[in-house]
């Protein structure tokens, strides 16, 4: 139900190269007047607000500031996790003032530590208690669209543990790193429930029932949500919080990039299988397109996302302007081969078209539009990327070359 919808295909996407349209993506250093962006600093005053503002308006939605309320609690500390390797801890985000409605951080922290550390943050998509056999994790409540029985949120849907293979937790805490995570489902369910159930209507005004076209979808939602732990992380001695990669794989995949693009205190942003509104160029329409997605997830982008249904060669940004905006900090994208409906090579692509903004600050992107061979990482500059055997997923190999990325930057 959660995953797999590879198979619903909501029209034919197409996997042949010479059926592409030509296509013109937008230039990062061009600003909407037209002017060329000659410096750093024109960048960061003038056209990176206003690339931001494009993706805000026409693709994920805007979000409102971090609630007032905004408060947090240690729920439990347990130091002797993962073969007394780690501390585990969680805490609670509580985004109102009654404490109703809020989301769990699980965290492990290294031990053997001298002072903070540099941590790994992303959401999942099983439950805080699907990441680990750990039986001192509390369970999330899954909240699926209700069946017949009106029931939103459950618990037992998934078994401990289930999504283990994704979260190399004993590797990154041998490494060195924290790693955190959240339940998605804690802050928006991922259903289309005409945004009702998450975040959304805690800042909805007097007679609002839905946001507005270009307000946060789902995936807006989740950043915020990300964007919000960050708060917390800042008052944590043990977290390095300016060492903070946001990671994600496809759907959070997306969420990572559009968290680091919005709140710039992550200090790295890292996207697996990312895809569609993701690393993958949109206007390539090769695999997932505007429509589909649309049509499949239809409250994940913000309501004017719509207007570009079959229509992507009219939109404004292309997602290698999204990858830009991280710049600039360093970015991973990470790709699988078979994984056709991500677009591996669109994924790519967005890393160098990226890099004029990372050469304006002197530094390095991909230094190559040479698409690498399967299992050939490159991370010489302030963007790495690989394309690895096998298919959608996000496993060891992955993380290890995350983890061999960050040293670079972090250690
Ligand atoms: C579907 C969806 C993708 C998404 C993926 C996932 O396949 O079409 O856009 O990335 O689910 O989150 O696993």
């Amino acid at each position: 139900f959660l995953l797999g919808y590879g198979t619903l295909h909501a029209q034919k996407p197409n996997y042949d190269e010479s059926k592409m349209p030509p296509y013109t993506l937008p230039d990062p250093l061009k600003m909407e007047n037209g002017q060329a962006v000659t410096s750093a600093k024109m960048w960061k005053e003038k056209r990176r607000p206003e690339i931001q503002k494009l993706f805000e308006t026409h693709v994920y939605g805007k979000a409102p500031a971090h609630p007032k309320d905004l408060h947090f609690k240690v729920l439990n500390e347990d130091k002797y996790a993962v073969g007394n390797m780690a501390t585990r801890k969680e805490v609670a985000v509580y985004f109102t003032k009654d404490e109703k409605q809020f989301m769990t951080v699980l965290m492990y922290i290294p031990n053997k530590r001298k002072g903070a550390v540099p941590m790994f943050f992303g959401l999942n998509f099983k439950g805080n208690h699907s990441v680990s056999e750990d039986p001192g994790i509390t369970q999330s409540v899954i909240r699926m669209k209700p069946g017949p029985d009106g029931v939103e949120g459950r618990t037992g849907v998934f078994k401990r543990g289930a999504e283990a293979s994704r979260w190399p937790i004993e590797m990154l805490i041998a490494n060195g790193y924290a790693v955190a995570t959240v339940y998605r489902g804690d802050i928006d369910p991922d259903y289309d429930d005409g945004y009702q159930n998450g975040v959304q209507p805690l800042f909805y005004k007097e007679g609002q029932t839905r946001p507005a076209a270009d307000e946060w979808g789902t995936l807006a939602a989740w950043a915020w949500g990300l964007s919000c732990a960050m708060d917390y992380f800042k008052t944590d001695p043990d977290i390095d919080s300016e060492k903070v990669a946001v990671v994600g794989h496809s759907r959070h995949g997306k969420t990572a990039l559009w968290t680091a693009a919005i709140d710039p205190r992550f200090a790295m942003a890292i996207s697996n299988d990312s895809g569609c509104g993701g690393a993958a160029l949109t206007k390539r329409i090769y695999g997932e397109t505007v429509s589909i997605v649309n049509k499949l997830f239809p409250h994940w982008f913000c309501d004017n996302f719509k207007k570009y249904n079959d229509k992507e060669e009219l939109l404004p940004v292309d997602q290698h302007q999204l990858i830009a905006l991280m710049a600039p900090r360093p970015v991973y994208i990470a790709s699988a081969i078979d994984d056709k409906w991500a677009d591996p090579k669109g994924e790519f692509l967005s890393g160098v078209h990226a890099e004029p903004v990372y050469k304006l600050f002197g530094l390095d992107g991909l230094n190559t539009t040479k698409m690498p061979a399967v299992d050939q990482p490159i991370r010489e500059g302030s963007i790495g990327y690989h394309v690895r055997t096998g298919d959608h997923d996000i496993n060891l190999y992955d993380w290890q070359q995350f983890v061999k990325f960050a040293d670079q930057f972090f250690k």
